[in-house]
């Protein structure tokens, strides 16, 4: 089985230390999930890799929001709601995943890959710009 291991692409920049160093983090635990999806690994090791990776997406997320909030930037709000939107998808898939409700698929990972390639690329560059000047 091929599998689709996500790496810290050009595009993935920011330039911002933490930022960087933490999208790596979390594309490190995306590729764990890949990686116990791809060896059919047990459900244990399904839900230590997804729980890695939501906790390391919510501190994340609450980094660069503050970081965001200090540099006063202006589309805060809508970008605070692209973070709680994937939040509330990936914790809720973990709960129902840990009480054997859901079976973590390769289609189940392709929604986050998107969202997470999407996001980096797309929302998280539009404020590099910003910060940079800021500071
Ligand atoms: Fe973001
Ligand atoms: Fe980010």
């Amino acid at each position: 089985m091929t599998t689709d291991y996500l790496t810290l692409r050009e595009n993935f920049r920011t330039g911002i230390g933490p930022i960087d160093d933490q999208h790596r983090e979390m594309i490190e635990w995306y590729n764990d999930i890949e990686r116990a999806i791809a060896t059919d690994a047990p459900q244990r090791d399904r839900v230590t890799a997804l729980q890695g990776m939501v906790d390391a997406t919510r501190r994340h997320f609450r980094y660069e929001e503050n970081l965001l909030e200090v540099n006063g930037y202006p589309d805060l709000d809508r970008h605070r709601g692209e973070h709680a939107t994937l939040l509330k998808q990936i914790g809720d898939w973990n709960i129902r995943l840990a009480v054997g409700e859901l079976n973590l698929t390769r289609d189940t990972m392709r929604l986050v890959r998107e969202w997470l390639v999407d996001h980096m690329v797309g929302s998280d560059q539009q404020y590099v710009a910003h910060i940079l000047d800021v500071d």
